[in-house]
């Protein structure tokens, strides 16, 4: 055996644990506002900290350590303060914009809680169903992605399809498939007055947090005659209904049935209608996912996507879908073409598919 790479991979693993308790603290940070409470303020003390929060003076002392101690906040030893840089605010104290991290942070708690379970389907296989994530497993997902949908969707990421801004402008029907907690549908309302919206989704409480938001837009008088949550599935819709314009985002590799479920999707799109599909950035190899963000695909993958797949019997798919993949799939439920659209992100993949 070779001892420097014993001595490394010790390293390794000492590393990845604290990666883990780093994250844990981050949740700390955002749930209880203590990230929030230091933006823009500058050094504090942990009595000034504890005055401004009214968190219990302890555990706010050992959060503001631990915290130091993973690069996240800097430490004054001379002076006993705690800063939160404005670079590192920018990230994790920015909720509700589309740099806002900290919804990483709380997918922890609904995705490590169900780890015993995960385990257990190894050897027993099935899995956790979706509906066993919790409410906050539903709320994290919106965290993640929420601030992206309101501030990108429309103003950057629609205009490499300049026929759909033109359709929806016009006043057009759209279609947001597995639509959570509806954050697609609300801000596509908002930016298309015109057209009409609709967001389905299987998970009740999805739907109901979909029009508990809509209802506590402040814009919900002009909004809630376009958009609408249905809590079905794509076969419950009118029949022959259509829409111009179907959004399917960070759920094809969810599915129970891909292939009948896009089937489905294509019978509802208008001639000339375009899908697009958003979907967790991956590469087809796994030599291709050997990076921070394809490591925790992976976990995100067994802990949530393929395993609540697996749990209604489904193929369990995975959150590392690359775009090989994702070709081959839409080609099976019958569409024509399925274009990767030049939109950057660091963590997201886009298609317009066409049937
Ligand atoms: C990872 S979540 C993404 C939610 C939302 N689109 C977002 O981007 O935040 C996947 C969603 O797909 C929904 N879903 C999965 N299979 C579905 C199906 N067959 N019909 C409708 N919704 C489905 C789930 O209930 C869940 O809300």
């Amino acid at each position: 055996m070779d001892k420097d790479r014993i001595k490394a991979f010790t390293n390794k693993v000492f590393g990845d644990m604290a990666g883990a308790m780093s994250a844990g603290l981050g949740y700390i940070g955002v749930k209880t506002g203590l990230f929030r409470a230091m933006a823009g303020k500058g050094p504090m003390t942990l009595a000034q900290l504890v005055a401004a929060t009214g968190l219990q003076s302890r555990y706010v002392e050992e959060w503001l350590k631990g915290m130091a101690s993973a690069g996240y906040l800097a430490h004054d030893p001379a002076a006993d303060t705690y800063q939160l840089p404005d670079e590192h605010a920018f990230m994790v104290a920015s909720d509700e914009t589309d740099h806002f991290m900290g919804g990483l942070f709380c997918m922890l708690p609904p995705l490590l809680r169900v780890a015993p379970r995960v385990a257990e389907a190894f050897r027993t296989g099935g899995g956790v169903p979706f509906e066993d994530y919790g409410r906050d497993g539903i709320e994290a997902l919106d965290l993640l992605n929420r601030g992206q949908y309101e501030q990108r969707f429309a103003s950057h990421w629609l205009k490499s399809l300049p026929e759909v801004t033109a359709r929806l402008q016009a006043g057009g029907s759209a279609l947001d498939f597995g639509c959570g907690a509806g954050a697609v549908v609300l801000s596509l309302a908002r930016a298309f007055p015109q057209s009409r919206f609709t967001g389905i989704d299987r998970s009740r409480e999805s739907i109901a947090a979909a029009q508990a938001a809509l209802a506590a837009s402040p814009d919900a008088a002009s909004l809630a005659p376009r958009a609408r949550f249905l809590a079905q599935s794509l076969a419950d819709l009118t029949p022959g209904e259509q829409f111009d314009f179907i959004t399917a985002c960070d759920c094809i590799h969810d599915l129970a049935t891909p292939v009948e479920t896009l089937r489905q999707i294509r019978a509802r799109l208008k001639p000339q209608g375009i899908f697009m599909v958003i979907e967790p950035k991956a590469a087809d190899s796994v030599e291709g996912n050997g990076n921070a963000i394809g490591t925790m695909y992976y976990g995100f993958s067994v802990f949530h996507c393929m395993t609540q797949s697996l749990a209604q019997g489904g193929p369990g798919l995975g959150t590392c879908m690359g775009p090989a993949h994702i070709g081959e799939l839409m080609k099976e439920a019958g569409f024509s073409r399925c274009d990767a659209l030049d939109i950057r992100s660091n963590v997201l993949s886009f298609y317009a598919v066409r049937a």
